[in-house]
């Protein structure tokens, strides 16, 4: 039964996607004070820096098959592209770490460096390739981003972030901006955060992001370093009104829209990265909650019917469904089936002969009782 209605909305599905080619450099607001139980009809699209509700760059996580898939929950979330490095773009396989697919706009590239000259090139090779922004990251603090220098580390270098952001803004028109964390190891003050966000800003960055927690560069892995030390919102609180001329985003934390309703009384954008993943269909609400209160919101059976000719398409090109279907596994989270549903995803995906098949069949499973 699932089946058959899955496969008579294929067609539709297929004739849907790609019909949403988008360049422009417009993002879609959530309401000002948006509150808990409002939902606003407000479709206009404005400029760049008006609120926002994102997902979060997540190496691994967040490749361009889990952003197809984010976008077919919400169509105004902000997506963020894993940190790519200036070094895998300018001397790896460029095509293979920039390519997109075009229904995933708005879209963000986010770049891993600290050399002006490459960051500024890299820039513009990705907004050739269409992306709506271009973010450095400054927030990640593995070791091995650390040799490189670059991730959290360049937070004790506001000067060098600032020339990164000058060369970017001189090479490109789209927006730059910077994912940061409150402070590093004992530079930890909210006096010198805050020089460092004036440098950047004085340098022309657009949007700063902040993960409401300071990074520690040794002694915790990059996970331990997601939970430890807390957050401390109110200095995010604090910065939009030291910098109300700069877009300031919130992340860290943020596990639902409620949560994330109340933080945009206070700052202009939210981005949630761990939660999203893990209970993914929770961005279906996303834009009746905050952009127009009378979308429907589509159920997960929808969305599945509407990956398939993605999955079908990427077959033909010799992508296997394990790489699209890893990311779907948190599409039941909390509902009754989300076992099951996961559980035959994994253990179906992987086999050599594994299609689309392999969503309707989790499906049908999910509602064995
Ligand atoms: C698996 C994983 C990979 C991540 N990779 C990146 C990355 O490439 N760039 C980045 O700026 N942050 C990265 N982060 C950090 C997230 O963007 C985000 O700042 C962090 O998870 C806190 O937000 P949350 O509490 O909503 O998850 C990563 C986080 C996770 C869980």
């Amino acid at each position: 039964m699932v089946e058959i209605r899955l496969l008579s909305k294929l067609a539709t599905a297929s004739q849907r996607q790609g019909a949403s080619e988008r360049k422009t450099r417009v993002y879609t607001p959530v309401h000002e004070g948006v509150s808990t139980e409002a939902t606003q009809l407000l479709t206009a699209e404005v400029e760049f820096g008006k609120k926002s509700i994102s997902v979060a760059p997540m190496l691994d996580w967040t490749d361009r098959h889990c952003r197809f898939f984010l976008r077919l929950l919400s169509k105004h979330l902000l997506l963020y592209t894993e940190m790519i490095t200036v070094g895998a773009i300018i001397h790896g396989d460029r095509h293979r770490h920039l390519a997109f697919n075009p229904s995933e706009h708005p879209v963000a590239l986010q770049l891993g460096g600290s050399d002006p000259i490459q960051l500024a090139e890299c820039a513009l090779i990705g907004e050739d390739y269409g992306y709506d922004e271009i973010n450095l990251n400054v927030g990640c603090p593995s070791d091995r981003v650390q040799s490189g220098r670059f991730g959290a580390c360049l937070m004790a270098e506001p000067d060098l972030v600032a020339e990164c952001i000058a060369a970017m803004k001189a090479k490109v028109s789209i927006p730059v901006t910077v994912k940061s964390r409150i402070g590093i190891d004992h530079q930890d003050s909210y006096d010198e955060l805050a020089y460092f966000v004036r440098q950047i800003e004085k340098a022309g960055c657009d949007q700063l992001i902040v993960h409401a927690r300071k990074a520690w560069l040794h002694g915790l892995s990059p996970k331990e370093n997601r939970e430890i030390p807390p957050l401390n919102y109110p200095w995010v609180y604090q910065l939009k009104r030291d910098f109300p001329g700069l877009p300031i985003v919130l992340n860290g934390g943020v596990t639902d829209l409620d949560q994330a309703a109340e933080h945009l009384k206070f700052v202009d954008g939210v981005m949630i990265g761990r939660a999203a993943y893990h209970n993914s269909y929770m961005l279906a609400a996303v834009d009746q909650y905050f952009f127009n209160g009378t979308l429907a919101i589509r159920s997960r059976e929808d969305i599945i019917a509407d990956l398939i000719p993605y999955v079908q398409e990427q077959a033909r090109l010799g992508v296997a469904v394990k790489h699209i279907t890893r990311h779907l596994l948190g599409l039941f989270q909390g509902v009754a089936g989300g076992k099951r549903w996961r559980r035959f995803l994994s253990d179906h995906s992987h086999l050599v002969d594994a299609d689309y098949t392999v969503l309707l069949g989790a499906l049908a499973y999910t509602q064995h009782t």
